[in-house]
């Protein structure tokens, strides 16, 4: 069975480091890129010399170039941000070849989520700004919850921040019409219809976290929820598009891909994440799985499933996605 993937390819799930899988994907094939990586906590990162994959990327055409390649701005900008927080600069040094890569990979229609905390958001919103350009940022979410332990020493911080980045600000896909609609904050101030059809969302998102009593949850600790990835997929991507997450953690990005007609590509290096991903994706038709790397054996998601390492029925969380 081949294992090189392209747009004919079945979905998968790679079990890998994401920078030996990504130079072995083609250029601009996918339309929606969600990266959800693992916070800066202050440990130390692998790090990675950027050079290479730097003169690579500043090769690549499609829509334009990355402006940080144009010249010496992107340097500049970086030597000034990142000096300021050593731990900033490894989770950067981690981050930037792999956001090369995304930028490398996304269609001339497509667009990046790059899903982070409170901590990271600012000093990544000015470096991607001089990476991707700043006429390719699109938004700025806010995903609002209200769940755990509150500081009293000061205001509780319970909100992620997602940045959203397309290719081509000229040719990006965009559709809010297909998103779930939300309840009216006042519906009394609204018509009955209105009220019937729901509100579109704005850039700030209140939604639950995954309950960790609930049936969307895996089992995964930092598993995202549903209702976050199908609002970002319905928008950004159409039925039988290419969605790629290299930090796939329990896979909701490809379950919520698959509930929707799209097409998935799922990357994670951590065993566990294989396999919660193995059971998530037993009952869905046409997913491989690479258990060891993309140059490995292939297995069927169905053949690999082993209950007997789950705290969850394998088809909990996807029952729930199409219904
Ligand atoms: C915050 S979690 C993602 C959770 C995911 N969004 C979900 O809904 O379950 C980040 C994931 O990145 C994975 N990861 C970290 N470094 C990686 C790397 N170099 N290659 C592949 N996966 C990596 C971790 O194993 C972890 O599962």
């Amino acid at each position: 069975m081949p294992t090189a993937w392209s747009q004919t390819s079945p979905s998968r799930v790679i079990h890998a480091d994401n920078l030996e899988v990504l130079p072995n994907l083609p250029d601009a094939a996918f339309t929606l890129i969600y990266l959800d990586p693992p916070f800066n906590t202050g440990r130390s990162q692998k790090r990675q010399t950027t050079t290479s994959v730097r003169a690579a990327a500043g090769g690549a055409s499609a829509a334009g170039t990355i402006t940080g390649f144009k010249g010496q701005r992107y340097e500049r900008i970086k030597g000034d941000l990142l000096g300021y927080d050593d731990a900033f600069e490894d989770y950067w040094a981690f981050l930037e070849p792999r956001l090369i890569e995304a930028w490398r990979l996304l269609a001339d229609d497509g667009t990046l989520y790059l899903h982070l905390d409170y901590r990271e958001a600012h000093y990544a919103k000015v470096l991607l700004d001089a990476l991707f350009g700043r006429d390719c940022f699109l938004n700025e979410l806010i995903w609002a919850y209200d769940y755990g332990a509150k500081s009293k020493s000061r205001w509780p911080t319970k909100h992620d921040t997602i940045l959203v980045y397309v290719k081509n600000p000229q040719a990006y896909y965009f559709d809010s019409t297909t998103v779930d609609r939300e309840p009216y904050m006042a519906p009394g101030l609204v018509t009955p219809e209105k009220v019937a059809k729901g509100k579109l969302p704005t850039d700030v998102w209140w939604h639950t976290i995954v309950s960790p009593t609930g049936k969307e949850k895996t089992g995964y600790p930092t598993q995202k929820p549903v209702g976050i990835l199908r609002r970002i997929i319905q928008a950004s991507s159409r039925e039988g598009d290419w969605v790629l997450d290299f930090f796939a953690g329990s896979g909701t990005t490809g379950a919520v891909a698959a509930a929707l007609g799209r097409r998935f590509v799922l990357v994670d290096q951590n065993p566990e994440a294989l396999t919660v991903m193995r059971a998530r994706f037993a009952l869905v038709p046409d997913v491989q799985i690479f258990p060891h790397g993309l140059g490995g054996p292939v297995e069927a998601a169905d053949a690999a499933v082993d209950p007997n390492h789950l705290d969850f029925p394998p088809t909990e969380g996807l029952g729930r996605l199409v219904s």
